[in-house]
C-alpha cells in the first residue's frame, strides 16, 4: 500500500511558508477581507501563511476565515470554544505555525502590514525579537490612541521597564516577531490569560536577547469595537505581579485577593448597617458574612474567572461550594491564628497569617472546584 499522494494534489501543494502571520481575532468579520488583501500586497515576493486564532466569535469570523481559506488555502483558522484570551489564542497561534519565523499581529488593521518585509528583515540580520513600537526615538503619530491611553501606556512600559528589567520601548506592542523556535521554547512559561503576551515573552526570555526596534503608526480601528481597553490595567499589573515574584503570585491570585479586600469592605459596610438597625451582633455578623462572601463570588465570577463564567444553574450551584469552601476556610484561618498566636505573641503576625492561610485555601479550593478547567 502506498501513501504517495496522486500527482495533480503533489503538484498542486503550495510551496512552504517562511513566515507565519499569527492574528488573534474576537469579531472582526468586517476586517478579514481588506485585511488579507493587505497582506497579500505587503507580503509579495514572501512564502507566507497566516493563521488566525478565533474564540469562537459570534460574528462568524471563523465561517468568513474557512470561506476566504476556499480561495486562499495560505489562510487558516483555529477556532477555539469555551476558552478566551489574547495570549492564550496568540500563543495557540504560535505553536501552530509552520514557518520558522512568526509575527504576531492584531487583526483589525490597526497595526501597520506594511512593516512585516522589514521585520523579516531585520529577523535576517541577526534579531530574536523585533517589536513594533509605537514609542521608539522618532515617535509614531498617535492616531488611534486617546490621550488617556496612550497616557497609560507609556506609564505601564515605564513600570514594565523598572521592575522587570524589560529594555524594549514598547513592550505593550501586541505586533512583533520571533523565531518560532523561541516561541514553542517559552510557551509552557507564558500566561495565557493575560493579553500583554510581548511583555511576558522578553521578560520570560531574560536577558541577552536581541531585541530590534521598528517605528509605526497605530492606526485608528475602521470597523468592530476594542476588546482590551477596560481590562488593560489590571491583567496589566498581575503580569507585574506574577513576573517580579518568580510566578509565585498569580494573576488570579492577585485579582482574588483584591476582590477580597473588597469584600472585606462590603463585610464591614453591611455590618455596620445591620448593628445600627439594632440587630444582635451575632445576626448582624452572619448577615454581613453572607452578603460578603456571594458579592465576592460574584465578583469574581464576573472578574476573576471571566474566562471562564458560571451562568444558569452552575452559577447556583458554584455559590453553595463557595459558601462551603469560605466556612472552612475562615476555621483554617481562625485554627491558624490562634496557632500562630502562642507560637509569636504578636496579635499581628497571627493575624495576617491567618488570612494568608484563609485566602489561599479559598483561592486553590474555589479554583479546582467552582471555577475549575
Ligand atoms: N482570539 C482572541 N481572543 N482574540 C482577541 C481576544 C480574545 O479574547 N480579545 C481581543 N482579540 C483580538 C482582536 O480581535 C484584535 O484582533 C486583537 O486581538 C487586539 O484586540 P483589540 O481589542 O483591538 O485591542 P486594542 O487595539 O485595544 O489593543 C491591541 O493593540 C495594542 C497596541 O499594539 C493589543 O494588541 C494590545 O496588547 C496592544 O498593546
Ligand atoms: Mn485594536
Amino acid at each position: 500500500m502506498s501513501l504517495t499522494l496522486p500527482i495533480s494534489a503533489a503538484t498542486e501543494r503550495g510551496v512552504a511558508p517562511d513566515l507565519t502571520v499569527v492574528l488573534p481575532t474576537f469579531n472582526e468579520r468586517g476586517n478579514l477581507e481588506p485585511l488579507v488583501a493587505k497582506l497579500d500586497t505587503a507580503l509579495a515576493g514572501i512564502a507566507w501563511e497566516a493563521i488566525f486564532v478565533d474564540d469562537n466569535s459570534p460574528d462568524g469570523t471563523a465561517d468568513a476565515l474557512r470561506a476566504i481559506g476556499r480561495q486562499d488555502p495560505r489562510i487558516r483558522c483555529i477556532r477555539r470554544v469555551g476558552r478566551r484570551g489574547l495570549a492564550g489564542a496568540c500563543i495557540e497561534g504560535m505553536l501552530a505555525a509552520q514557518a520558522p519565523l512568526v509575527a504576531v499581529m492584531d487583526a483589525d488593521l490597526q497595526h501597520d502590514e506594511t512593516l512585516l518585509p522589514r521585520m523579516v528583515e531585520a529577523m535576517g540580520a541577526g534579531a530574536d525579537v523585533v517589536v513594533a513600537t509605537r514609542y521608539a526615538p522618532g515617535g509614531a503619530a498617535q492616531e488611534g490612541f486617546s490621550a488617556f491611553r496612550s497616557f497609560g501606556s507609556q506609564l505601564a512600559t515605564r513600570i514594565a521597564r523598572r521592575v522587570l528589567g524589560v529594555t524594549s520601548s514598547d513592550p505593550m506592542s501586541g505586533f512583533f516577531m520571533l523565531r518560532r523556535e523561541l516561541a514553542e521554547k517559552l510557551a509552557p512559561k507564558l500566561a495565557t490569560d493575560g493579553f500583554k503576551i510581548l511583555l511576558d515573552i522578553l521578560s520570560t526570555a531574560g536577558e541577552g536577547l536581541r531585541v530590534t526596534e521598528l517605528t509605526y503608526n497605530f492606526g485608528t480601528r475602521q470597523s468592530g469595537d476594542s476588546k482590551l481597553d477596560n481590562r488593560v490595567l489590571m491583567d496589566f499589573l498581575g503580569l507585574i505581579v506574577s513576573k517580579a515574584t518568580g510566578g509565585l503570585v498569580s494573576l488570579r491570585f492577585l485579582s482574588f485577593a483584591c476582590v477580597g479586600a473588597a469584600g472585606l469592605v462590603v463585610h464591614l459596610l453591611v455590618l455596620k448597617a445591620a448593628l445600627s438597625s439594632d440587630l444582635r451582633f451575632l445576626y448582624a455578623q452572619t448577615i454581613a458574612t453572607f452578603v460578603a462572601m456571594t458579592f465576592n463570588y460574584i465578583v469574581n465570577n464576573v472578574l476573576t474567572y471571566r474566562d471562564r463564567r458560571l451562568s444558569g444553574w452552575r452559577f447556583l450551584a458554584g455559590l453553595l461550594a463557595f459558601y462551603l469552601i469560605c466556612g472552612l476556610g475562615a476555621a483554617a484561618n481562625v485554627g491558624i491564628a490562634d496557632w500562630m498566636f502562642y507560637e509569636t505573641a504578636h496579635w499581628w503576625v497571627a493575624g495576617i497569617a491567618g488570612a494568608v492561610v484563609g485566602a489561599v485555601w479559598n483561592y486553590a479550593i474555589s479554583r479546582a472546584v467552582v471555577w475549575k478547567d
